[in-house]
């Protein structure tokens, strides 16, 4: 006889959760710039809930991506952006701004992402603080 533990052990793939957003749909928005301000490729560096993120804006999309390269921890800001990709400018790691994907390495790890909405014409995130 198995125990159930063992089962589903064995059933469940191994994924890397890194970089999705776990943050509780209850979880506030914050209000962050006016959408106006970012320009297409390019991202602007702010503190929301204690954390340091990025928005960037490409192809006509906001997203907030966690200002930290998953390679060595480098920041992420004024980084060029294309296609929807960002560039770490210390050693070429490319990632997804829509999904955080490692594109490109040496980062493996996704970086993180934050929901994003526009209300108004001003940006929103939503994020909780990091844990201590
Ligand atoms: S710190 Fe970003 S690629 Fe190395």
């Amino acid at each position: 006889m198995t125990s159930r533990g063992d089962a589903s052990r064995k059933d469940v793939p191994a994924i890397d959760v890194s970089s999705i957003d776990i943050t509780s749909v209850d979880a506030p928005f914050f209000d962050v710039c006016e959408e106006s301000a970012l320009r297409d490729d390019s991202a602007a560096a702010f503190q929301v809930a204690g954390r340091d993120l990025l928005l960037c804006r490409s192809g006509g999309q906001v997203f907030a991506i966690a200002d930290r390269c998953t390679h060595a921890a480098w920041s992420l800001a004024g980084a060029e952006i294309a296609d929807c990709e960002i560039l770490c400018a210390l050693h070429g790691a490319r990632f997804d701004l829509r999904t955080g994907e490692a594109t490109a390495h040496p980062a493996t790890k996704p970086v993180r992402t934050f929901a994003v909405r526009i209300r108004e014409g001003r940006v929103e995130v939503r994020a909780t603080p990091p844990p201590r």
